[in-house]
């Protein structure tokens, strides 16, 4: 039986990076870990909520007492997020590729021609889709990863993305944020900024959970 301020609430969040195939053997990728989108994904469902994790390839271990979905693109990733639809709060913390090649059907190989020229589709924005839905998420709230101009990057991407709150966080190489324990995050909203000390991502995914339990009106 479950107890906690998010019980009888369903909670969808996005986690790790996309790959985009280049060829049968090759992907675009990024530096994302899903650690902080999974530790939101298990303080959720700690909270009592009933949890899906639609994740790209990572290394770490599920989280426990949620649902995982596994995808590899951002299409995918896409499709298993509407089929995971609806659910009260939206927490899209994935580093989806924001662009995918057309994909070679064979290995690429080198040869006199010089190196292939890799051109590039855009792809679909997944938050920026649900946002869209009669059935959005009551809470949406987006992630914004940024090596510079964190916060007036996040407002701008506040607006445009349709969702109620980005949590907004550094990730220059300098602050070993991708792929590491710890994480400092700036909450970007309607109601302005609020910039947290550098917390572990675990202290960071049960702080936002708090706070999305008391936006939705249920306090701890
Ligand atoms: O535009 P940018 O990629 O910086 O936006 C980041 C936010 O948008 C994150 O919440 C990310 O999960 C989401 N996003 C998405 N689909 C994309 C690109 C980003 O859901 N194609």
């Amino acid at each position: 039986r479950r107890e906690g301020p998010l019980v009888g609430l369903r909670v969808l969040v996005t986690s790790g990076p996309t790959h985009e195939p280049i060829d049968p053997v090759r992907v675009l990728a990024n530096r994302s870990s899903g650690r902080q989108g999974h530790a939101i994904a298990a303080a959720a469902a700690r909270a009592g909520a009933e949890v899906t994790l639609v994740s790209g390839p990572v290394s770490i271990t599920d989280p426990k007492d949620v649902t995982v979905v596994r995808v590899e693109t951002a299409r995918e990733m896409l499709e298993a997020v509407e089929r995971s639809l609806p659910a009260d709060i939206g927490v899209f913390a994935a580093a989806v590729a924001d662009w995918r090649t057309d994909g070679a059907p064979q290995k690429l190989k080198k040869g006199g021609g010089g190196p292939p020229a890799l051109s590039l589709v855009e792809n679909p924005d997944i938050l920026a889709t649900v946002a869209g839905r009669a059935d959005r998420p009551r809470l949406l709230v987006g992630f914004a990863a940024e090596t510079e101009n964190v916060v007036a990057h996040a407002k701008e991407k506040l607006a445009r993305k349709g969702c109620d709150l980005i949590v907004a966080n550094d990730v220059s190489p300098a602050s070993g944020v991708m792929g590491g324990e710890a994480n400092t995050v700036h909450l970007v909203s309607a109601d302005g900024v609020e910039s947290w000390p550098a917390m572990s991502k675990g202290a960071v995914a049960e702080e936002l959970v708090e706070r999305f339990a008391a936006s939705l009106g249920r306090p701890a």
